[in-house]
């Protein structure tokens, strides 16, 4: 009996080893593998390309010039404390963990003299020329992820309504407020049906609305035609690029070595 069960122990032991041994062999094929394929970069690419005008089309700038003029800008203001542990909005006021911003909008990103940025903030000031309302939107729903890179580490903004109002108030922390376009009906009801999703609205050309984050500076009510109609779009480039990923798993073939 005492002799069995001594017995038992020791192949259990023995088992165990095994498993563990085989467990290891197939995490390290599963860890080194990969690398062979090198054609990770390509899906990568991809799925990259899609990554900013499909974020940007899912959160829908709104038509400006409808929602401005009755915006909550002392709620607004309120929204501003959150940004006030690193920036002052007053004229003339200090830097600190990030720039002044008065007057930001209207102003190249990554521009104000004397203040150190990241080279991300300075590289999106080559592309877009200077923060308008729909750039200032999306960046402020997600820093981090609008502008891979940027050093102001905060989460971001995800309320729209918060993001409007805190807009609206920010316009008025300038020498000159930058102007309200006329409303656009049209856009308006675009971004909204963008935001209460599919409706589909039949507007065309949602290839051209892709690019449109990148440089479409001034155009506010035509950004927001074409971003709202390339939503219904954008969901299937997102479960496009989704599926390329399975290229990479060609790996099972590879024999250990
Ligand atoms: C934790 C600190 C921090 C908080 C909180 C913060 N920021 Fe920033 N912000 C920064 C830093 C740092 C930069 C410079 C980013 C860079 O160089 O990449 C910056 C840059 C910016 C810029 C670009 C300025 C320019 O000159 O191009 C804007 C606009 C901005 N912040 C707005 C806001 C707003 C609005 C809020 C509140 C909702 C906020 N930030 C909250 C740290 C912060």
């Amino acid at each position: 009996m005492n002799d069995d069960l001594g017995w038992n122990k020791i192949f259990g032991a023995i088992l165990g080893t095994a498993l563990v041994i085989l467990g290891l062999t197939i995490a390290a094929q599963m860890i080194y593998a990969p690398h062979k394929a090198a054609k990770m970069g390509d899906a990568i690419a991809v799925a990259e390309d899609t990554s900013g005008p499909g974020a940007a089309a899912v959160d829908t700038p709104p038509d400006w010039g409808t929602v401005l003029p009755t915006a909550d800008v002392a709620a607004g203001a309120q929204v501003s404390t959150k940004c006030a542990s690193c920036h002052t909005f007053t004229n003339g006021g200090a830097d600190g963990t990030g720039p002044n911003n008065w007057g930001v909008i209207g102003r190249q990103p990554g521009s104000k003299p004397g203040f150190a940025y990241s080279t991300a903030m300075q590289d999106f000031g080559k592309k877009v020329s200077k923060w308008d309302y729909d750039h200032l939107y999306l960046f402020l729903a997600n820093p981090q992820s609008y502008i891979s890179g940027t050093k102001m580490s905060f989460v971001g903004l995800k309320k729209p309504e918060d993001r409007i109002a805190l807009i609206a108030w920010l316009r008025q922390q300038s020498s000159s407020p930058a102007p309200i376009p006329a409303p656009n009906p049209k856009a308006a009801a675009a971004a909204a049906g963008a935001a209460t999703a599919q409706a589909g609205a039949a507007a065309p050309a949602p290839a051209a609305g892709t690019k449109v984050p990148e440089t479409g500076v001034n155009a506010t009510a035509p950004v927001s035609a074409a971003a709202g109609a390339a939503t219904g779009s954008a969901g299937q480039t997102g479960s496009g690029a989704a599926a390329a990923p399975k290229t990479d798993k060609t790996a099972p073939g590879a024999p250990p070595k």
